[in-house]
């Protein structure tokens, strides 16, 4: 080779690796700017890149199609897809496949929470995304380390994950999803005064420490101290999912909670998730070339579900201002937070993650109820819809 040609190369791969360098530390920092946004819908992310492909095939059979199907999100592209939900069937030998492959990446019974053997206090912790800041290990955090996974040996016919998304309101699907074998809920959302659209029964509940402060301001006074206290205890025996070293900022908010569970002697099991988690969930979406940056905590518990539950039904799983009628939908079914889609801070990619969603919907390998679920009150012969795209949101 001559010379020339192997420094032109040469400088080549350097930019490359500069350059790939960059994006990761961008992507850092725009993570860490706002730790207390990671809600917001997020356009340009939204986007699949078009000719990025994953190099390892593991998964052909399962959502491969999946990236065919993603088309460029737009303003003006806002076909909605039909689905019935009247012949859904379910499709064991895929859900199995699934399983299988999810399994290569990460084991949801062991890595659904850090056990007590394998830290002590005063350890100090990486953040899983913000890598250069650290925690230590608390004395309260190890106390309520299990010494088990709370998963072992779990296994499920029927599960229901409930997302938190307004499309449940008025849904009446409450009695559907207490239905199931067991339930999973996402950030501790109320169920008391909405039970009749989404029921009660709570098996394992996320809590993100950000919600210490957006649900229950920062329990400032007694009265909200109070209420978060009846919220954990209301949780009897459920597990508690707190991903305490995903984000820096939390701790002490992780750590209020922790006290307050010690010294009320509140019936939960707490979890945290392993440091490996996120990525292993990640590197299998990838893999199946689903481009996801941080997959929000619905597909989180899905992709760890698969491990526990023969058939999977997610309800509460919305990412759209509008329903398919035009309806506008609430962000979540239980507070006023407003959709941002212009911002450009948000980590998740939540359209790209329904319609992979809805891609598996499809081929009967999880079950998504986005419509209503007292069948009288559908009307005649509508069927349940689940969009293909982000139709019929529109941008702000
Ligand atoms: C299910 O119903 C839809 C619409 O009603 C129809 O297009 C589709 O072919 C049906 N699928 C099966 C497997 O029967
Ligand atoms: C179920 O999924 C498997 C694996 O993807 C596929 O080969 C099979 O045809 C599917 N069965 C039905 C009834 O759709
Ligand atoms: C761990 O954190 C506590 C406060 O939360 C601090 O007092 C202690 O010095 C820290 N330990 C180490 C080893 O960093
Ligand atoms: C739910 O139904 C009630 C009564 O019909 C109505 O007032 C309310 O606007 C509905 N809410 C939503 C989100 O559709
Ligand atoms: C959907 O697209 C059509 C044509 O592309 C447009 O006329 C219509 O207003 C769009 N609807 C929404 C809700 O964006």
């Amino acid at each position: 080779m001559p010379l020339v040609f192997r420094t032109l190369l040469f400088g080549f791969v350097t930019l490359l690796v500069v350059v790939l360098i960059i994006d990761d530390i961008a992507e850092v920092e725009e993570e860490t700017a706002n730790p207390g946004h990671l809600k917001k819908m997020n356009l340009h992310r939204a986007i699949p890149k078009p000719h990025r492909k994953a190099t390892a095939h593991v998964d052909p059979t399962a959502v491969t199609r999946v990236s065919k199907d993603v088309k460029p999100v737009g303003p003006s592209y806002n076909h909605t897809a039909k689905l019935s939900s009247n012949n859904w069937t379910f499709n064991k030998t895929l859900s199995n496949l699934i399983r299988k492959n999810i399994l290569r990446f990460l084991d949801p019974e062991r890595d659904i929470s850090i056990l007590k053997g394998t830290l002590k206090p005063g350890d100090i912790i990486h953040y899983v995304f913000d890598r250069h800041s650290t925690t230590n290990i608390s004395e309260n955090l190890y106390r309520l380390l299990p010494t088990v996974s709370p998963m072992k040996n779990q296994h499920h016919k029927r599960c229901a994950i409930v997302g938190n998304s307004g499309i449940l309101l008025n849904s009446s699907c409450g009695p559907d999803i207490d239905s199931h074998d067991f339930v999973i809920r996402c950030n501790l959302a109320p169920v008391d005064e909405f039970s009749q659209d989404v029921g009660r029964r709570t098996n394992l509940v996320t809590m993100n420490p950000s919600v210490v402060q957006r649900a229950f301001q920062d329990l400032v006074s007694e009265e909200w101290r109070d209420r978060f206290l009846q919220r954990l205890q209301s949780l009897s025996g459920s597990v508690l999912w707190i991903p305490a070293f995903m984000a820096k900022g939390g701790e002490e908010r992780v750590e209020w909670a922790l006290r307050l569970i010690l010294s009320h002697t509140v019936d939960v099991r707490t979890a945290f998730p392993s440091l490996r988690l996120l990525h292993a969930v990640r590197g299998y979406w990838l893999t199946n070339h689903v481009h996801i940056k941080r997959p929000t905590t619905g597909l989180l518990m899905y992709t760890m579900a698969t491990r526990f539950c023969d058939e999977i039904h997610l309800y509460g799983f919305w990412p759209f201002s509008h329903d398919p009628q035009g309806k506008p939908v609430k962000y979540h079914y239980y507070d006023t937070l407003k959709y941002e889609y212009t911002s450009s801070s948000s980590p998740h990619t939540m359209p790209l993650e329904f319609r992979t969603l809805s891609a598996l919907h499809r081929q009967g390998a999880l079950r998504l109820h986005t419509g209503t679920c007292d069948a009288d009150r559908r009307p005649e012969g509508a069927p349940e819809q689940v969009a293909d795209n982000t139709s019929p949101w529109k941008p702000l």
